[in-house]
């Protein structure tokens, strides 16, 4: 059985990434600038946004975060977006989810210039993603392409199932996935056998937030699985979705919890932020 080191692949493409911020500012006269705008006190969210500034810091990107309160209007976020938007020395703009319940995340994420859309939420980047064409991708799925082709996994003409059907990880995933030629199942709340799928596949990926939810008679013998679930017991350790001691003998390749997939998106999020930064130095207009 493999371990598919997250934590040791995104410390090496975060160092040759400050090498190419470099080499960018030095020829461009430009800084790559993220803002994060962050709602609320959900302390999840909080360490993330915490790891996205310092992530940026350790590879020379200038970040800013906008911090509101809990009950702050749409409205006030709204113009937030617009404002970063209208920014030329920000690139990249991310809206930190999950928003309060009385916000519109639909609505925001609608505002977000599409150039500068480095989670790759918007439904335009999101159309032409599951079109084929280059965009900006979501950083969680394109984190977990990057894992399976440094460890020479490839999907191509493999069986491929992604359990959990959200627009930040699973919808993108299953693209990411049909687009490098796997057949794709994706399984959510209303699959009526999850184990049927599951059983079959070769490379299975969940992100749904269930401790426990992979259990070992679920999956094939010599499968790959993708742990995207991030989850913490009440005794405080982080788990994913697969229940890693039984299930990580009958695998070929695993991702750990932490350690895997959850490294990658933050690299994937500079990687993305160059890439606009790059877009805004040789197409202006875009
Ligand atoms: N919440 C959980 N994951 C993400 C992510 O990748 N981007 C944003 N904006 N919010 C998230």
């Amino acid at each position: 059985m493999r371990l598919l080191d997250g934590k040791a692949l995104a410390a090496t493409i975060t160092e040759r990434l400050a090498d190419e911020i470099e080499a960018f500012k030095a020829a461009h006269a430009v800084v790559p600038g993220l803002a994060v705008v962050l709602v609320g006190d959900d302390p999840a969210s909080h360490a993330y946004v915490k790891m996205k500034e310092s992530a940026c810091k350790r590879a020379g990107v200038y970040s800013v975060v906008h911090k509101f309160p809990e009950d702050t209007p749409h409205d006030r976020i709204r113009q937030t977006v617009e404002m970063i938007n209208d920014n030329p020395n920000l690139h990249g703009l991310l809206v930190q989810l999950p928003l309060p319940g009385h916000m519109d995340t639909l609505d925001l994420i609608d505002r977000i210039a599409p150039s500068k859309d480095v989670d790759g939420f918007h439904p335009f980047n999101f159309g032409k993603l599951f079109a084929g064409l280059e965009t900006f991708a979501p950083c969680t799925p394109l984190g977990v392409m990057r894992l399976l082709e440094e460890y020479d996994i490839d999907p191509k003409g493999k069986d491929a199932v992604v359990v959990g059907a959200s627009n930040i990880v699973g919808k993108p995933m299953a693209a990411l996935l049909l687009n490098a030629g796997a057949t794709v199942d994706i399984c959510h709340i209303f699959t009526r056998d999850l184990a049927e799928h599951t059983q079959k596949a070769d490379i299975v990926l969940v992100g749904v937030g269930k401790p426990g939810l992979i259990t070992a008679d679920m999956i094939r013998e010599g499968a790959v699985v993708i742990d995207i679930g991030i989850n913490r017991l009440e005794d405080g350790r982080l788990v994913g979705d697969v229940d890693y001691e039984a299930v990580a003998p009958k695998c070929s390749a695993i991702t750990p919890v932490p350690g895997g997939v959850g490294p990658m998106t933050i690299a994937m999020l500079l990687q993305n932020t160059l890439a606009a930064a790059r877009n805004f130095v040789t197409k202006p207009d875009a």
